[in-house]
């Protein structure tokens, strides 16, 4: 029996239909259980589909139970299907993340909830990043609360894919950090109580933190120079701009986030050492403070 006609059967309830999977809730040997089904895009030639599709029916099953055995918490993967592309998952009751800082949003933030949901978030991701995978799209929507215990589960590693680069932990993070502007602005700065929470937890938060800030201060030099072009202006403005951004994300950047540092880094520019990017620049200032 394919999984249309189960659908008709009424044996399977869709709870979620995505651009790539369609989300069910089932049931498996008498368990509430939720089967994902990875469908076929018809616009993609049919070889290409394939292998895509299994790619990542394969990613999300192995990544899910790496993430397990990293002592981050997920649904149990109880079945794998290559035929259907689907797998078939324990079903986790409970709220997304997404749900629960939308409602603090409107309702008025509760902080121990935020706080213990946040300090949860950050262990989980840095248990991940220092077991070499990355999570790839890391969302308050793959993020649920258990009901029984207010645990967090980490779902939907489809895009996940196992990396020890700083870069790409720093890209999830930054993932994360759009996620949350985007969507959860009115719940405060989140993002800065999770990586606080990631800074405790993992091993290698330092170099994960300075290609994050890197990759801040590139966004901020590419934006300054194609609004006002290589001046002068454009270059204190971009300054300033990295500075405020380091000021607010203190754990982003311990080579520019203490008033010393922002001394010498004025220091710098007033001797007027405006030639070369100001990336170098930054990156020279980084490493005298590092050494
Ligand atoms: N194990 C689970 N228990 C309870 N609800 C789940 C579970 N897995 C998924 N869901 C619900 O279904 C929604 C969609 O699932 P998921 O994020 O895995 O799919 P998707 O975002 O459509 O996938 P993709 O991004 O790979 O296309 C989730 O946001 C969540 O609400
Ligand atoms: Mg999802």
């Amino acid at each position: 029996m394919d999984i249309e006609e189960v659908v008709r059967d009424g044996s399977l309830v869709l709870l979620k239909q995505g651009a790539e999977a369609r989300v069910f809730e089932s049931n498996f040997v008498g368990r509430r259980a939720v089967v994902k089904e990875r469908f076929s895009k018809k616009y993609r030639h049919p070889t290409l589909d394939a292998k895509l599709t299994l790619k990542r029916l394969n990613a999300e099953a192995r990544c899910t139970t790496k993430a397990r055995r990293l002592g981050v918490s997920t649904p149990s993967l109880y079945a794998v299907d290559t035929v259907l592309h689907s797998l078939t998952f324990e079903f986790v009751d409970g709220p997304a993340v997404k749900d629960v800082l939308l409602e603090f949003g409107s309702n008025g933030i509760v902080e121990e909830r935020l706080d213990d949901i946040a300090m949860q978030i950050g262990a989980a991701i840095a248990k991940l990043h220092d077991g070499g995978l990355i999570h790839g799209d890391l969302t308050t929507s793959n993020m649920l609360i258990r009901n029984v215990s207010n645990q967090l589960v980490l779902i939907d590693f489809g895009l996940s894919f196992t990396s020890t680069l700083p870069e790409d932990k720093a890209v999830d993070l930054y993932v994360l950090e759009r996620a949350l502007l985007s969507m959860h602005s009115s719940c405060g700065n989140v993002m800065d109580r999770i990586l606080a929470a990631y800074r405790k937890s993992s091993k290698q938060w330092s170099a994960t933190f300075n290609k994050l800030a890197e990759g801040a201060v590139l966004l901020y030099c590419i934006l300054g120079f194609a609004l006002f072009g290589l001046n002068r202006f454009s270059f204190f403005l971009i300054v300033f701009a990295c500075l405020f951004q380091f000021g607010s994300g203190v754990e982003n950047a311990p080579w520019l986030d203490k008033p010393r540092n922002l001394h010498c880094l004025l220091i710098h520019l007033h001797n007027g050492e405006k030639q070369g990017s100001l990336c170098n620049l930054l990156y020279k200032y980084r490493d005298e403070f590092e050494t």
